[in-house]
């Protein structure tokens, strides 16, 4: 595994960057928002205040094993999301993705491009063995996107606590030999 951090990704109509302190503005307009935040595992932020500590103390801050993307729109320079490896397993050299979204961005195929950027990154530099992604079954937008992405269904679902409540988790998973011998090039760009 190669701990090379999170580098600049540059894709079709978003490019993948790090976070900086003054993303707060942008940051503060989709982490605000409840139904944002409906299916995650963090709350909504309460202030622009709140938005600006996460972003200053720990969203800015990176060393060789921080992968944690700000996503941004080409078109306006904006920030309109992120997404980053939320559990690294250095024994298994595995690990979990997890990705969000403005919504006046969403529906637009954009997370499905930063998932697959992301992908060929950490396989391919990074050097991972397995990428897995989870989502409450009542997410459909996000297991389309890890569907359209060639990631494959763990066929049980596994009870979890988030924030407060039992749900039911879809886990899938993507693995570099798929990923390098079965997904074609079409996947790739
Ligand atoms: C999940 C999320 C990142 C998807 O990003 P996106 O860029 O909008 O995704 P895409 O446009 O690439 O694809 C979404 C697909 O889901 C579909 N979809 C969106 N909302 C849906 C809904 N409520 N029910 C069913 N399908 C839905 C879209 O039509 C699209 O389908 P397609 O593949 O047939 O085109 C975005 O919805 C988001 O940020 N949600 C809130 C945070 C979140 O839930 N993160 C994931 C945690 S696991």
């Amino acid at each position: 595994m190669n701990f090379i951090g999170t580098k600049i990704i540059n894709l079709n109509r978003i490019v993948l960057t790090k976070f900086y302190c003054y993303d707060y503005l942008d940051f503060n307009e989709y982490a605000s928002i409840e139904e944002v935040t409906r299916y995650l595992t963090w709350y909504k932020h309460a202030s622009i205040e709140e938005s600006k500590e996460i972003l200053n103390n720990k969203f800015s801050k990176y060393d060789s094993s921080t992968f944690r993307w700000a996503i941004r729109y080409k078109e306006n320079n904006k920030l309109i999301g992120s997404i980053d490896v939320v559990r690294l397993d250095k024994n298994s050299e595995s690990v979990e993705i997890g990705y969000v979204l403005n919504p006046k961005y969403q529906n637009k195929g954009i997370m499905k491009e930063a998932l697959k950027g992301v992908s060929n990154y950490l396989f391919n530099q990074v050097l991972i063995n397995k990428i897995y992604i989870r989502c409450i079954k009542e997410n459909i937008a996000s297991y389309k996107v890890m569907k359209a992405c060639g990631y494959i269904t763990i066929p049980y679902f596994k009870s979890e606590n988030i924030k407060g409540k039992e749900v039911l988790m879809i886990y899938t998973y993507l693995d570099r030999f798929t990923y390098n011998y079965l997904l074609d090039e079409r996947y790739k760009k």
